[in-house]
């Protein structure tokens, strides 16, 4: 018996196919792995399928392997052919060329140091304030290498970097803003007639929503390469919500959006629904989430919680008794096992009214129920698997007493895996 990936959406960036040698109970630990963490580190995955032009990707391995006199020959051939300093970072610790040289890895080259702060320390040069993923800058690589001197005089050209690039920056954190989000170019290719997606057509059309995402307060969704599909994925899950339960978007309800990752599903209801109370849940740094409150939104919050995690069920049934109100759980392309948790949490908790849920990957085969073990084969097709899945997520739904389930297709989102299943109890009151 052999397998198939069980994340297709992991596997259409390419970064399973590679794997399928491997023997196979191995295999499901390192796809499983693979797909988490494809979903959970946008900017790792991002970074992988992105090419990194050789000269530069030369440097960042120079400067990794801490090779002074390699690194300083390619500093000076960047000079000498006149390109712009090199903006990518390394794959492995989302560091510039400026934090490795002080100290990132794990030594600190104070002539390198002194070599690219003469490129200028602006964002488009040594970017001097940038922070790695981690939080740190270049100030506290040099510090933590025991280079104190050289830390402090770095930190106090990040402080003036940060106040002369203030208007290019985020005004809640910092980051550069680009002048023009990359996401903007979706919104001229709707308008010059090159798509012909209806629900995007729609939303376009009307623009106000597109407007507030453009806001730099939503910086963080600006860069994303798939943004196409996210925006087509979130856009189903309002029509659905529309559809199945209008009441969310006008009376007191509470939405709870699993796995939410950037959060664009919250924000796209949200915009429709502006006194709808809506709790974020991944297990994702909060550094991804746009500034909700800074932007005026006070209604929706961010619940850093892993959930399989044991606790997990009652943190979100404290979150659900704090706010009071009947709620309704989304659960946009749930992974695995956590497809079978947003079930479990709508059996138990009973203020859960309505449940949507598109499944995702099959879960780990020590996880599958034995009705299943037969797709694991690779003989399979992906898309058998996700029908069969689905089909037993649908029947553990049906079978929560009141409950009533159904399964839809939703022809517009822009995904292989776009089965809806709509789960809802009817409380006699
Ligand atoms: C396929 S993505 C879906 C993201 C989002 N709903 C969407 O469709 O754009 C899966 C998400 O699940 C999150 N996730 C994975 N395992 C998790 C866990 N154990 N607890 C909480 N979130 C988790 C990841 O961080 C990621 O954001
Ligand atoms: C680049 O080279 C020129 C000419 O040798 C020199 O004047 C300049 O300071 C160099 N700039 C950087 C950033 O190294
Ligand atoms: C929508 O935005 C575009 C581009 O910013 C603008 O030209 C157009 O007038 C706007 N339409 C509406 C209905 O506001
Ligand atoms: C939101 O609540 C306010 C105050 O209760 C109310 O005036 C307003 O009409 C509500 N907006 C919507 C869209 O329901
Ligand atoms: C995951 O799978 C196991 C079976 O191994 C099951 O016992 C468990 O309840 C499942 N659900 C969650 C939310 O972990």
């Amino acid at each position: 018996m052999a397998l198939q990936a069980p994340c297709a959406m992991g596997k259409r960036e390419g970064r399973h196919r590679k794997r399928r040698a491997i023997p196979y109970g191995l295999t499901v630990v390192v796809l499983c792995t693979v797909c988490v963490v494809c979903f959970a580190l946008p900017s790792v995955h991002e970074a992988h399928v992105r090419q990194i032009p050789r000269p530069t990707a030369a440097l960042l391995s120079a400067l990794e392997q801490g090779d002074e006199q390699l690194a300083l020959h390619l500093l000076n051939d960047f000079n000498r052919s006149g390109s712009s300093f090199p903006q990518h970072r390394s794959r492995r610790r989302d560091c510039t060329p400026l934090m490795l040289a002080a100290g990132a890895a794990g030594r600190c080259w104070p002539r390198l140091v002194e070599r690219i702060l003469d490129f200028g320390l602006g964002i488009q040069a040594a970017d001097v304030a940038a922070v790695s993923r981690s939080g740190r800058s270049a100030a506290d690589y040099a510090e933590l290498a025991g280079e104190g001197d050289l830390g402090a005089r770095l930190r106090k050209l990040a402080e003036r970097e940060l106040k002369e690039t203030a208007k290019q920056r985020c005004p809640c954190c910092g980051a550069p803003v680009g002048r023009r989000p990359r996401i903007a170019s979706l919104a001229d290719r709707y308008r010059a007639g090159q798509h012909q997606n209806p629900l995007l057509q729609e939303f376009f059309r009307k623009n106000a929503t597109w407007a507030s995402l453009m806001r730099p307060e939503f910086h963080t969704f600006h860069k994303s390469r798939s943004f196409h599909k996210e925006l087509s994925e979130s856009l189903c899950i309002l029509a659905e919500i529309e559809k199945a339960c209008p009441s969310v978007l006008h009376d007191n309800w509470h939405l709870i959006d699993l796995c939410c990752g950037k959060s664009l599903t919250s924000a796209i209801v949200s915009s429709q629904a502006p006194n709808l109370s809506i709790s974020a849940v991944d297990y994702v740094s909060p550094d991804g989430i746009p500034h909700y409150a800074a932007a005026g939104i006070r209604t929706v919050s961010y619940l850093q919680q892993d959930l399989l995690d044991n606790g997990a069920l009652q943190v979100l049934r404290e979150r659900i008794d704090e706010v009071g109100y009947p709620t309704i759980v989304v659960g946009l392309h749930l992974c695995g096992n956590l497809s079978v948790f947003a079930v479990e949490l709508f059996e138990r908790l009973d203020t859960l009214r309505t449940c949507i849920l598109v499944p995702c990957c099959l879960p780990h085969l020590r996880d599958a129920p034995n009705t299943l073990k037969h797709l694991y084969r690779r003989s399979v097709p992906d898309e058998q698997q996700y029908m069969e899945w689905a089909s037993y997520l649908e029947a553990r739904l049906a079978a929560i007493p009141k409950v009533t389930v159904s399964k839809t297709f939703a022809p517009h989102m822009k995904s292989k895996k776009r089965l809806i299943l709509t789960a809802m109890k009817h409380h006699e009151s």
